[in-house]
């Protein structure tokens, strides 16, 4: 059985130039302290197109990324390739941005991957950012960047 205490809980998550979403913020954010986080069960509701699927790929295509690389997970699932996945008309990385917790008391980590195409065409991490507050800090430096 999963102890749902033990999980890390999400608090916030940003999604840039995936699919129909090119830029969507749930929640709250590294530098956006003054939303609400994200609460323990999160609905999503909308019409046909506007999104709901792709929003949830967006977690599952960051779990295939981090398991399997940029490259494949561009693949996977019947994805298509990085051209299918960025958003139609965009240049930029894809991005997501996940603000999390490891526990409910611990610091909150922010972790941050960019995704584009490298000069012959094949997916690369452009930039990769993990950020937690020190202790008694209000404003953190990245740890890892
Ligand atoms: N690369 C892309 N750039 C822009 N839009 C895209 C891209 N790939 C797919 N789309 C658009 O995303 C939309 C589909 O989004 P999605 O399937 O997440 O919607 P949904 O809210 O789940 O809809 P439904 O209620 O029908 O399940 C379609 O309109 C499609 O044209
Ligand atoms: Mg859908």
């Amino acid at each position: 059985m999963i102890s749902v205490s033990k999980m890390a809980k999400i608090e916030g998550f940003r999604v840039k130039n995936f699919r129909v979403l090119k830029d969507v913020t749930l929640g709250k954010l590294w530098n956006m302290q003054t939303a609400g986080p994200l609460t323990p069960m999160t609905g999503v509701i909308g019409k046909n197109g506007v999104g709901k699927s792709t929003l949830l790929d967006a977690f599952g295509f960051l779990a295939d990324c981090l398991k399997s690389g940029v490259e494949e997970a561009c693949d996977l699932h019947g994805r298509g390739g990085f051209e299918k996945i960025r958003s139609q008309g965009q240049t930029g990385p894809i991005k997501f941005e996940v603000y999390y917790r490891e526990e409910p008391n611990a610091r909150p980590i922010s972790y941050e991957l960019e995704i584009t195409l490298d000069e012959s065409g094949r997916p690369y991490v452009y930039e990769e950012r993990l950020r937690q507050l020190r202790k008694g800090q209000k404003h953190g430096w990245p740890l890892l960047s």
